[in-house]
């Protein structure tokens, strides 16, 4: 399974450094060719013989070797590898990779990498659960970093709680589905919609919705996770989303979102529509700031396009297109109807009655259908698990 695949393993200074010696030799026995970056205070925790031993490569430790004068290209390192891990990765080394701090070799690499990296976590509960060491690992989320987290248990400390490096077999399952799925959507083009849609009322306000991007972006994720191109089309969003097969393009109105999918539709092979667009915007939009003077003040509104019906219209016999329904009441029912309208593949089912489920949550909980009446439903989930599923259904029964 993972003959011939490069592997660069970083590992930074915490206790379970010392586990990786099992996590090299999964990987070896699999065929895996690994290489090895320690950070200086990781070889406290674990010998740069048994890591190169093991790996059957040098214990890559310093930018250049004192004994030879010979540098360590950092930059060949990071374009060698399919995969970058590091594991475990320390509060100290997260903040450092958070921040784009490069005074150690894996630093540097980890820079250089134009490779997916994952990573898994290790520290004492309560520095795990710190407000920064949190905002970290997000910020690390949003560069397009996948975290393993960390598990519950006993820690060095004596403590127990959770901040225990997830266990090397569970780092080595998740690389072996990394190579599973990575290939399954490349040279795939996938159009994506995301976010709110903002109607202008005025200069200064506007009609919109409670709607955060977070679905569509972690759709986005995971399809460039799998090899995908992706065109991401997102309205007003907290989101950051940054990898080198990715094209995104802000919008604010249905309009301009209509027309940068009429401009790409055509050159993909799927879209997936994700966005809460805006039904209505105002008829007009003033020029100047509406003055406060009657008590009340009607607003005209007229229909928005549908950007989801114009691609089901548009849709070649080749292509397939995934739509949203959140709903209130009805929802199976009300899904299926739009599923046919708008000329859909399938339709990802939400309402808002299931508690976590919908707009601003992190989870969601999801139905799919299809046009053979099959009818997906999954628990409440994490929308990154969510998107997941989303992604399994879309390889197995659309591309
Ligand atoms: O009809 P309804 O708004 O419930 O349909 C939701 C689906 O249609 C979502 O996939 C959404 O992104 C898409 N949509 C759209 N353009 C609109 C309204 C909805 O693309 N104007």
């Amino acid at each position: 399974m993972l003959k011939g695949k490069r592997i660069i393993l970083g590992i930074t200074g915490g206790i379970a450094a010392y586990k990786i010696a099992f996590l090299i030799r999964l990987l070896k026995k699999q065929g895996a060719e690994v290489k090895c970056i320690l950070t200086p205070a990781s070889s406290d925790f674990i010998s740069p013989l048994t890591v190169s031993t093991l790996s059957e490569n040098p214990a890559y430790q310093q930018f250049w070797n004192k004994e030879n004068g010979e540098w360590t290209n950092h930059v060949s390192l990071g374009l060698w590898a399919d995969l970058m891990v590091i594991a475990p990765l320390t509060a100290n080394s997260l903040a450092k990779i958070a921040h784009g701090y490069c005074d150690n070799l894996l630093l540097a690499t980890y820079l250089s990498a134009k490779c997916p990296v994952i990573v898994a976590p290790a520290m004492d509960l309560d520095m795990y659960s710190h407000d920064t060491t949190k905002n970290n690992l997000s910020l690390i989320e949003k560069h397009g970093v996948e975290i393993i987290p960390a598990e519950k248990g006993f820690l060095a400390s004596g403590l127990e709680g959770e901040g225990r490096m997830a266990e090397p077999e569970t780092i080595f399952k998740r690389i072996e589905e990394y190579f599973e799925v990575g290939e399954q959507l490349k040279g795939k083009k996938i159009i994506i919609t995301a976010g709110p849609t903002y109607e202008s009322i005025d200069p200064v306000r506007f009609i919109g919705n409670y709607s955060s991007g977070k679905m569509g972006y972690q759709i986005a994720k995971k399809c460039l996770n799998r090899g995908a191109e992706v065109i991401l089309v997102s309205g007003p969003t907290q989101q950051v989303l940054v990898h080198e097969k990715l094209t995104l393009i802000n919008v604010r109105s249905a309009e301009e979102m209509l027309k940068v999918v009429q401009s790409h539709f055509e050159l993909c092979d799927g879209g997936i529509f994700a966005a809460a667009v805006s039904d209505y915007r105002p008829a007009e939009v003033e020029g100047q700031k509406i003055k406060k003077s009657d008590d009340t003040l009607t607003l005209t509104l007229t229909k928005n396009p549908d950007i989801l019906f114009w691609a089901g219209q548009q849709k070649s016999k080749k292509q397939w297109l995934v739509g949203f329904a959140l709903e209130t009441n009805d929802a199976i029912e009300n899904a299926t109807k739009k599923l046919k309208k708008k000329n859909l593949d399938a339709i990802v089912v939400n309402t808002l009655e299931d508690k976590g489920a919908g707009f601003g949550h992190d989870t969601n909980k999801i139905t799919i259908l299809d046009l053979n009446n099959n009818s997906t439903k999954f628990e409440l989930t994490s929308k990154k698990e969510a998107a997941k599923n989303i992604l399994d259904f879309i390889t197995n029964n659309l591309v």
